[in-house]
């Protein structure tokens, strides 16, 4: 192979490194208008009247929407439980009330000021835990009435409530030499991608929508557009123009439904972009969580059970988190062989802005209660925290939660690299720790297809349904093309995302890009290749046997000089219609034992990756401030199809990691979030960066291109376990809550002492 494995640069990286790339935010058309959002001020009321009369008197206001406006049905994931402007109650601060687009973005601001809304204010439900009190007011008082899908499981305020059951774990506890239960919880934190959402919505007809935007899934937008205005989804194109950053935020629906319905008032195209300060106040951050974990265990350091509930803070509409329940449950159990399990996780209405998917959703907070806990319990046997964790890890031939069969699990060579790495468990000096976790993760699956043309000039263009969210994945994909082609990867033209001119996709979610649109790739260019050989074959007077394709020619071999060039291949081809290949890959489900799960909608991790991340913290013992000395992050990527890429991938997503670990947290007061923008908000800063040492290891999947798995979203599961581990191993103070800021600390530092 010559390509493949190889870090060639990505196919987009020019475009963005010289300020040329066109994302969403970019986008304009002609006579287009600007739209832009009222919002509620209120986290629970009842709107009493919007009166629109002075906003329209504001000069270049084209049109006003209000509750009156949106169509009546209610869309969703699993729950369909939303409308496109709040109707009669809004539920969250922040919820778009009605929406006027203008001929400039200052008019618009100007008219939304200018609107006249009337509120009850309602009593807001904020906590999960109140929300969960059988007494509790609803935050939808209809929710029995709503739709939703058949095998969900939920009751009033619950949107959803997923389960896994293994063997007794009552009797096993029962039985344990020690039982140990400890609570966690974490904060809110916030994709912060650098490009708002934003879209242009045009109705090129009254029955067709043409929507620009910077989703991540065009095919579930098309859908759920087609849903909201009631049309057949084939009337509605969405086209990705870029993406500056997702990180799952731009998963679902954000402002195209608004600009759609304001460009239908309007008759003309209409943008919506939004505002950072938006962003924090109504998009789909991380959940907020709280874990109890009760965990039974041998003397001789083996667990033999272990109880978990979990309760994620939904926000005011279902969105992602009522399959997300599902995902946090395999999470809890672990990367362990545990024999009993009882695990549940709930998702609990709020009168919050809609929490949803964040790169790995769940994975940072569920890793930070077991690995913590891991540690905590590894300390109290006497055990060292690694030596602990290799005697209850997955191994080849081993059982997952759910019955799946593992096999070619990397989980104990990730483990020993990492502590090798970090020299565990020698620390470097006073006030120093160190602490490791270890974790897994799915590739999810879902359709891809591709095709592949050959082009007059020998190089080939590549149709993916999939967007390339900025992680390369699309890179990754053309090199398994042009490695089948023998093509130069710079030789493949990718056009992506447009839902009435590439094939179905998935899309750019749960790591799933290189691996699914990879294989789609590989078999279009397998189909590409024979067609290529079968042309060539009849002009170089040979059996396409003795052909093979390199650096773009098509040659007899053994015959030097005997050669086509690909584009000389083409135009013999062009008078036939040219060279068209398709291809279609389907992940093949995982089997599992559906026994054992309730209300599950992702009953196994296909093609898991598992990973193990080490670091050394100093921690000041006045300030409480953890510094992070050195990170080692190892990683099973199964096959590292662009090495440079994925190194990449891991140094980002722990640099996200981090971010949650010690400083990140969208805090609540009454329902209203504290956090406006991005000066608020405690992004890591690249002065607090340590030195992050990616570690590839290569345990292929049976289904992957070339054994490839997913590595997006992995890296930034651990990293929060980890400072929480090294942090108590540091300074002897072990925190439960994310984030694990220096007050934190200090404080936890000084309750030490009054004890002592
Ligand atoms: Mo992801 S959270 O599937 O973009």
């Amino acid at each position: 192979m010559t390509l493949v494995g190889r870090s060639v640069p990505r196919l987009d990286g020019r475009s963005k490194a010289t300020g040329r790339y066109l994302f969403g935010m970019d986008m304009v058309l002609p006579g287009m208008l600007w739209g832009r959002i009222a919002r509620s001020p209120y986290p629970h009321a009842r709107i009493r009247r919007v009166d629109t009369h002075q906003a329209l008197r504001v000069p270049g206001v084209v049109a006003v929407v209000t509750p009156r406006d949106v169509p009546p049905r209610r869309f969703g994931g699993l729950v369909k439980d939303e409308t496109v402007l709040a109707v009669d109650v809004v539920r969250y601060m922040g919820q778009p009330v009605a929406a006027v687009a203008a001929t400039s973005p200052e008019a618009a601001m100007e008219a939304v000021d200018r609107l006249e809304v009337e509120y009850e204010v309602l009593p807001a439900l904020t906590d999960p835990m109140v929300a969960l009190a059988p007494d509790a007011p609803l935050v939808h008082e209809a929710w029995e009435d709503y739709t939703a899908h058949p095998a969900l499981i939920r009751t009033r305020n619950i949107c959803g409530e997923a389960s896994i059951t293994r063997g007794d774990v009552e009797r096993a506890v029962n039985e344990a030499d020690a039982v140990f239960e400890d609570t966690f919880t974490t904060a809110s934190v916030h994709q912060a991608y650098l490009e708002p959402r934003a879209a242009v919505a045009m109705w090129e007809t009254p029955d067709h929508l043409v929507v620009y935007t910077n989703t991540q899934l065009p095919f579930e937008l098309q859908q759920t557009l087609a849903e909201i205005f009631d049309m057949p989804s084939g009337r509605v194109r969405v086209v990705v123009v870029g993406i500056g950053g997702g990180f799952g935020g731009k998963l679902r629906v954000g402002v195209e439904h608004i600009a759609a319905l304001l460009a239908r008032q309007a008759r003309r195209p209409v943008k919506v972009a939004l505002g950072m300060d938006e962003e924090f106040l109504a998009a789909h951050p991380r959940h907020a969580m709280r874990i109890f974990l009760r965990t039974a265990v041998r003397r001789d350091g083996i667990i033999v059970a272990k109880e978990a509930l979990a309760t994620l803070d939904a926000g005011a509409y279902s969105g992602s988190s009522p399959g997300l329940t599902s995902v946090a449950t395999l999470l809890l159990a672990g990367p362990y062989r545990i024999p009993h399990l009882q695990i549940v996780a709930r998702a609990v209405y709020t009168h919050k802005q809609n929490f949803g998917s964040f790169r790995a959703p769940m994975g940072p907070q569920c890793a930070f209660a077991v690995e913590s806990q891991m540690d905590m319990i590894a300390r109290r046997l006497g055990l060292d925290p690694l030596e602990f964790r290799l005697r209850n890890i997955l191994r080849d031939g081993d059982v997952g939660p759910t019955g799946q069969v593992l096999n070619r699990v990397g989980l104990e060579a990730a483990l020993r690299r990492a502590a090798a790495a970090i020299n565990w468990p020698q620390v470097s000096g006073r006030h120093r720790g160190m602490g490791l976790a270890c974790g897994w993760w799915t590739t999810t699956g879902g359709p891809s297809a591709v095709y592949a043309a050959l082009q007059v000039d020998g190089s080939v263009v590549l149709a993916t349904g999939c967007a390339e969210l900025g992680t390369g994945a699309v890179t990754g994909a053309a090199q398994v093309l042009a490695e089948e082609l023998g093509l130069d990867a710079a030789r493949v033209t990718v056009l992506s995302a447009d839902t009435a001119a590439t094939p179905f996709d998935h899309g750019a979610q749960g790591s799933r890009t290189a691996f699914s649109v990879g294989n789609a790739a590989l078999r279009a260019a397998a189909e590409l290749r024979r067609q290529i050989l079968q042309v060539a074959a009849q002009a170089l007077e040979a059996h396409p046997r003795d052909l093979e394709l390199r650096d773009g020619f098509v040659a007899v071999v053994g015959v030097p000089g005997r050669r086509l060039s690909l584009a000389e291949v083409a135009r013999l081809a062009a008078s036939s219609g040219g060279l068209v290949a398709t291809g279609t890959f389907v992940a093949p489900p995982t089997p599992y034992d559906p026994a054992c799960v309730r209300g599950h909608f992702y009953p196994a991790f296909h093609s898991p990756s598992f990973h193990a991340h080490a670091a050394e913290v100093e921690v000041d013992p006045e300030t409480g401030q953890v510094r992070v000395l050195r990170y080692v992050a190892v990683h099973d990527v199964g096959f590292a199809i662009n090495p440079g890429l994925i190194e990449g991938q891991i140094q980002g997503g722990v640099v996200q990691g981090l971010g949650q670990a010690l400083w990140e947290a969208i805090l609540y007061q009454d329902g209203q979030p504290a956090v406006h923008n991005l000066t608020d908000y405690a992004v890591p800063r690249i002065t607090s960066v340590p030195p992050i040492e990616p570690v590839l290891l290569e345990f292929p999947s049976e289904v992957g291109p070339h054994g490839a798995k997913g590595v997006g979203e992995p890296p930034i599961i651990l990293p929060a376990a980890v400072i929480a581990n090294a942090v108590h191993a540091a300074a002897g103070v072990r925190i439960t809550s994310l984030p694990i800021t220096a007050p934190a600390v200090r404080a936890a530092l000084q309750a030490t002492e009054r004890r002592a």
